[in-house]
């Protein structure tokens, strides 16, 4: 499998590349940036390490190689300031996006090419990215909440002392303000979190405020996320590359699920090499329920406002 990264030369494109790596999984990996020389010295940085990670190809390229990717990931776009939302940057980014979006479609892409959009506003660009490209909505995807679920596992892990991997709750929703933490369903070691001993209200509530400033925090102490996105990003390429359809929170043009419609927003979401192949309706609290439905609005409002 061959993958693309577009904006390969910032913190988050490159990160994903040394992610996938170290995954060792995909064939090649291909860094795209406007800064050709920037893309050029962080292949050369992972090149370095190829005898000691894995024997895959990575290279600087020119936008002509994203014709015959596999996966085009775009990571390419302003960063938020850390007062900003990430809706605010919607002004800033669209245009950007949308030339990204205009060579892709002169450069074309394989038919059954899979766009993997991770810049922000990471939803409105991926409504953005089906309206425009003409490709099976399937094949279009946004990274969504699967950030900020890892976020949210790793640090009630930390603040329980269980196991990040075995430390379960999904967040869907908007991956901004909005998102919706499902602790209807959130279990560690397969036991219901609610049992756990030491899980209070309050500690729950704790952990989810810290999980939504998170980003804002990386962004204030160190200018961005960069590890937890890239391994996010991985994790996303590896279920197509794979064809694991595993159950993911990305995001994708909804039909319907949980009453959301004409909107790109997660919920969990079988993901294996042909993209979406199902979107997941379970019954989820009245609230979480509501707080979906309330994230789908304030992207819509967001899309009527910019499109
Ligand atoms: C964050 C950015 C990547 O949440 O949206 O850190």
């Amino acid at each position: 499998m061959k993958v693309s990264i577009i904006g390969a030369g910032g913190l988050v494109g490159s990160c994903a590349a040394s992610a996938l790596q170290f995954g060792g999984i995909v064939r090649e990996i291909a860094l795209v940036d406007v800064n050709q020389d920037v893309a050029e010295g962080q292949a050369l940085d992972l090149l370095h390490g190829a005898s000691l990670t894995s024997d895959q190809r990575i290279y600087a390229a020119g936008p002509e190689d994203n014709a015959d990717a596999d996966v085009i990931c775009i990571t390419a776009g302003l960063r938020r300031k850390p007062d900003e939302s990430r809706l605010d940057l919607i002004n800033r980014n669209v245009e950007l996006f949308q030339k990204i979006l205009a060579g892709l479609k002169s450069s074309g892409t394989k038919k059954d090419a899979i766009v993997f959009v991770v810049s922000n506003p990471v939803d409105v660009l991926t409504y953005l990215a089906v309206k425009e490209l003409g490709l099976p909505p399937a094949q279009v995807i946004g990274l969504g909440t699967v950030l900020d679920t890892t976020r949210l596992r790793s640090m009630l892990a930390q603040r329980l002392g269980t196991p990040p991997s075995q430390t379960n709750v999904i967040i869907l929703g908007e991956h901004g303000d909005s998102m919706v933490p499902v602790w209807s369903a959130a279990q560690v070691g397969n036991l219901p979190l609610e049992k756990w001993p030491g899980v209070t209200p309050g500690l729950i509530a704790e952990v989810e405020k810290k999980t939504r400033g998170s980003g804002a925090e990386v962004i204030k102490k160190k200018g961005g996320a960069g590890f937890a996105v890239g391994v996010s990003i991985a994790d996303v390429i590896h279920s197509i590359a794979l064809d694991q359809h595993r159950i993911l929170p990305v995001s994708s043009l909804q039909n319907g699920a949980y009453g959301l419609r004409d909107v790109c927003i997660s919920v969990p979401t079988i993901l294996g090499r042909t993209g979406v192949v199902e979107q997941v309706e379970i019954d989820l609290w009245p609230k979480e329920k509501t707080g979906l439905q309330n994230s789908g609005r304030v992207l819509q409002e967001t899309i009527a406002k910019v499109l």
